[in-house]
């Protein structure tokens, strides 16, 4: 899957384009605080419709602006174009594509593909455990949309049960727990899937980024999550300690996909090498499950993640994740001599907002 036209108005810093891109990618070269990292949040953006750092809209939109606009017309066998705008006033946000106003958001999710790395990315080796939970979610909304719905229908269940918790009402709070039950199965099953295939696939990519041998991978959740028959003994059980802190103690939103080496944590006992190997054969990974589930090569956006390595592992790396002739990189970095060796990529400039190729 390639970007084969990009459309910007109103993003961040970014001067309006609209432009074709390579269909290889490209090396995006400038000073700090050119906009090289608002470039490929814009080329995230259409992916799940959301600032891949995590920020609210009117933060993306650029400061005292009427809002933003982006386009991705994106080639996968036939070309699609998809949208996004956003107005400051009202706060109002329309997604499109082809043109078409999809019933839900869910419906217009992975129509472009793109996995991005980004510095802050080692906090999933490093952070809590809200980070690799961040990263299973989006992974798996962008691989099957059933995902995304059930994990929507599990939020809205959960705050709503939670509420009433607060409020000391068990009884209202037990109302949620069938819907809870429903939906939060679906999601430790999916994850437990995921982290049985995914686990061979994460020792081999840690192994062969050089970092050693004996890491692990598995999914921590509550005893037999994965089925919905077991929610209700398990919600019964906590009910008293869930009403005392007005919260549900049981169900995904509180399980941890656990990353180990020699047997002890990776976060607290692995060196900062090991911890950025982990997080890029998560990274590997993620490209790998998009690619089996929706039968195509997603875009890899890459932050400025080369500068971080020796020359050694930054030539293990570049063999790894530029390989592939479908693969379309974007990648960013400040000066040419920070770009990993024999990359083949055309070169832009990124200044004061404006790209230059
Ligand atoms: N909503 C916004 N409107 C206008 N400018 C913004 C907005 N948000 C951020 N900026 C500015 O955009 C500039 C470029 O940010 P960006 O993160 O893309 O830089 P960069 O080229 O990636 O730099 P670095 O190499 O330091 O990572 C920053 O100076 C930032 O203040
Ligand atoms: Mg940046």
């Amino acid at each position: 899957m390639r970007l084969r036209r990009l459309v910007a108005r109103g993003f961040r810093n970014l001067a309006d384009l609209d432009r074709e891109l390579p269909p290889g990618g490209v090396a995006l070269l400038g000073a700090n605080a050119q906009g090289k990292t608002n470039l490929l949040e814009a080329v995230y953006y259409p992916v799940l419709f959301r600032s891949l750092r995590g920020a609210p809209d009117q933060e993306v939109a650029r400061f005292e602006g009427p809002g933003f606009t982006v386009e991705a017309e994106v080639e996968a066998g036939p070309t699609a174009t998809v949208a996004a705008s956003y107005a400051a006033a009202g706060r109002r946000k329309r997604i499109s594509v082809d043109g078409e106003e999809p019933a839900r958001l869910a419906d217009a999710v992975g129509a472009w593909l793109a996995v991005s790395f980004l510095p802050d990315d080692v906090a999933l080796a490093t952070g809590n455990a809200a980070v690799r939970r961040a990263y299973l979610d989006r992974l798996l909304a962008l691989a099957d949309r059933r995902y995304l719905r059930a994990l929507s229908h599990y939020r809205a269940a959960l705050a709503q049960r939670n509420s009433a918790l607060r409020q000391g009402r068990s009884e209202v709070a037990s109302a949620f727990d069938a819907p809870l039950a429903q939906a939060g199965a679906e999601i430790v099953a999916a994850r437990e899937r995921w982290t049985g295939e995914a686990a061979e696939r994460f020792t081999a990519e840690f192994e062969c980024l050089g970092e050693g041998a004996g890491t692990r991978l598995h999914y921590r959740c509550g005893e037999g999550l994965g089925q919905a028959e077991s929610w209700r003994p398990a919600l019964a059980e906590a009910m008293a300690r869930d009403l005392a802190r007005g919260m549900t103690s049981v169900g995904p939103h509180r399980d941890d996909l656990v990353l180990e080496l020699g047997g002890k944590p990776l976060r607290e006992f692995g060196s900062n090498g090991q911890q950025r190997a982990a997080a890029v054969a998560l990274k590997l990974i993620e490209l790998a499950s998009l690619r089996a589930a929706r039968g195509t090569e997603p875009a890899l956006l890459l932050d400025d993640v080369f500068a971080a390595f020796d020359r050694d592992r930054q030539a293990r790396l570049a063999r790894r994740l530029l390989a592939g002739p479908e693969r379309q990189v974007f990648l960013t970095a400040p000066r040419a001599d920070e770009l990993p060796p024999g990359l083949d990529l055309p070169v832009w400039r990124v200044e004061n907002g404006r790209v230059i190729a």
